[in-house]
């Protein structure tokens, strides 16, 4: 495929898949349990974030942006992630924090200025303030003679969500037959970019995002239209509405950890050695037997947990036990 071209290496791939038997008896799922281990990505503490970087930083390269302008809260993953792979490429980044400054540092704030970024804060705590104030920053560089990129939120946009098109691709290599996968869904990318992966394969895959940020009716249009976006980048088939399948996995809110969360994390610390985060992954584990439903009985199911990282995110739920 022609987007393979346009890759700027950061990951080691394929990440592996992992038989899940112990965690599929505690989680009480009769058939076959795998866990696509995407928090071993092995490129800073990015997670599944390496993946749409590798698009994102190549886009930048070739359009000769010197600095990589980006944001989203204190403790954002994809800001962390994406300061390391600025500062590998010979890039300045400026993350743009909602809220005002914030202390303690969340570990992936402190992360992302060991990787050298420099912060600036909107004042205000409502996430969307950061949207604004990229176009802003990105205007004031511009001003100053710089080249910036500016990659939105969560760096979900229809190119990086190509990087998780390929990832489908991938686990087709590794897993036979259809499967139903389980991820958590915050700005949708990686949800979009596995649907239109998966559509791309026939629908081999079946997608269940758990959505962690956003009601399921406001995420759905928006992930439907970063899976086109990717699908018509990569060429394939677009998706339809019918493959955007998500499950409300809030629990108390954004960033706040659940119960089922709860219980889903310390299931896969103890029969795998696994750490899941609060604020994604074990809010997507949790909803995994929501997703199946019945079908949990059922032994000729296979069923994929996409384990998306967020190390240091549980390492801020564990301080702030
Ligand atoms: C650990 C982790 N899992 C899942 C997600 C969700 O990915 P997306 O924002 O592409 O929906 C994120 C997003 O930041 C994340 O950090």
């Amino acid at each position: 495929m022609a987007m393979t071209r346009s890759r700027h290496n950061l990951a080691t791939l394929p990440t592996p898949v992992q038989q899940a038997p112990r965690l599929a008896e505690a989680l009480g799922v009769a058939g076959r349990l795998l866990v696509k281990r995407d928090d071993l990505t092995g490129f800073a503490v990015a997670g599944n974030k390496a993946r749409p970087l590798e698009y994102l930083l190549a886009e930048a390269l070739g359009r000769g942006a010197d600095v990589l302008v980006t944001g989203g809260t204190p403790g954002s993953n994809f800001c962390q992630a994406a300061a390391a792979a600025a500062a590998g490429a010979g890039m300045e980044c400026v993350l743009i924090y909602a809220g005002p400054a914030q202390r303690p540092q969340h570990p992936n704030h402190l992360a992302a200025r060991a990787w050298g970024a420099r912060v600036e804060w909107t004042g205000d705590p409502d996430r969307s303030s950061v949207d604004t104030a990229l176009t802003d920053a990105a205007a004031e560089l511009t001003a100053a003679g710089r080249r910036p990129y500016v990659a939105p939120r969560g760096g979900s946009t229809a190119r990086g969500a190509l990087g998780f098109h390929q990832a489908a691709a991938e686990l087709a290599t590794q897993v036979d037959g259809p499967a139903t996968v389980v991820l958590a869904t915050g700005s949708g990318g990686t949800t979009a970019g596995l649907i239109a992966g998966s559509v791309a394969l026939g629908r081999r895959f079946e997608i269940h995002g758990a959505s962690v940020s956003r009601a399921p009716e406001q995420a759905r249009g928006r992930v439907l239209e970063l899976a086109r976006g990717c699908a018509e980048l990569a060429g394939t088939a677009p998706p339809e509405a019918a493959d955007v399948r998500l499950v409300d996995a809030r629990g108390p809110g954004h960033a706040q950890p659940s119960t089922l969360g709860a219980h889903a994390a310390q299931v896969a610390l103890t029969t795998m050695g696994i750490v899941l985060d609060p604020v994604y992954t074990a809010k997507a584990l949790g909803a995994l037997p929501a997703v199946l439903g019945e079908q949990i009985r059922d032994p000729r199911l296979t069923t994929i947990f996409w384990h998306t990282g967020g190390l240091l995110d549980a390492v801020a739920g564990w301080e702030h036990a």
